[in-house]
């Protein structure tokens, strides 16, 4: 849904934008001690400025969103850290639930969510029920994700179903991401230069993009001029 004041620089060609864009939104706690805030402030920030980088992105008509909003290492942080992540994930869901519905978008998530405490487990599934048939935009959260144990799963449910998968393709429909096409476009935010178990399956093909900006810092702009990057980049899918 686009409000009709949807800024767009110059060299942005709305028609060649990616399907399916995924975001590793690092540097939140770097954000806050910069202002000598506590690290949860940095969350905080991040997830206000996750909701303005959702909206854009819908805005903009990029079908696939997905966020890695916490990692298998991630539970080896302090636990008033962890604590305050999943509050301020839960309170985003249950408070704009009812917008994500009116707008069209659904709420999918990858990761093994039913492990994370019992009111966040509902205000997931609670979204996901809510959004099932929403077909407008699609939003992927990795929440208690890795990547290595999601081809792990895999693996087992191929082992399980007992016969040899003859694609790739097949493979990937054993995913968490099963509905979801791979993402074209991966950025990571805070000037880390690492894959750090995201999506190791999906990203075989996808452009990179990096960028020293905080995430909690990283605007509407900032996320246009990396869409200008990437299309200058010639995706040749391994031919010449
Ligand atoms: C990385 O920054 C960020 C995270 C591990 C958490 C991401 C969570 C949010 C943005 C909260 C909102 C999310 C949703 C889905 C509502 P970091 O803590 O690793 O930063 P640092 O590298 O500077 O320490």
């Amino acid at each position: 849904m686009s409000d009709g004041k949807l800024k767009v620089l110059k060299q942005l060609d709305l028609t060649r934008l990616p399907t399916h864009i995924a975001i590793i939104m690092d540097g939140n706690g770097r954000w806050a001690t910069k202002r000598g805030l506590p690290r949860n402030m940095g969350h905080k920030a991040g997830c206000e400025n996750l909701k303005r980088i959702i909206q854009h992105i819908y805005d903009l008509g990029i079908k696939y969103a997905t966020f890695f909003t916490f990692s298998t290492e991630n539970w080896k942080r302090p636990k008033e850290e962890i604590d305050g992540i999943f509050n301020i994930v839960r309170q985003y869901l249950d408070e704009d639930a009812e917008q994500f519905v009116s707008r069209g978008a659904r709420v999918v998530v990858s990761g093994d969510y039913k492990k994370l405490p019992k009111d966040l487990v509902n205000s997931i599934s609670n979204i996901i029920k809510k959004t099932e048939k929403c077909d407008k935009f699609v939003l992927n959260l990795a929440i208690n994700y890795g990547g290595r144990d999601e081809i792990l799963m895999g693996v087992n449910e191929a082992i399980k179903q007992g016969k040899a998968l003859e694609k790739a393709e097949d493979f990937s429909k054993l995913l968490y991401s099963k509905d979801l096409p791979d993402p074209d476009f991966v950025i990571r935010t805070s000037g880390e230069m690492r894959v750090s178990n995201f999506m190791l399956w999906q990203m075989a093909y996808s452009e990179f993009y990096f960028t020293p900006v905080y995430w909690p810092s990283f605007s509407e702009k900032d996320l246009q001029r990396a869409l200008i990057d990437f299309q200058k980049r010639k995706r040749r899918f391994g031919s010449l």
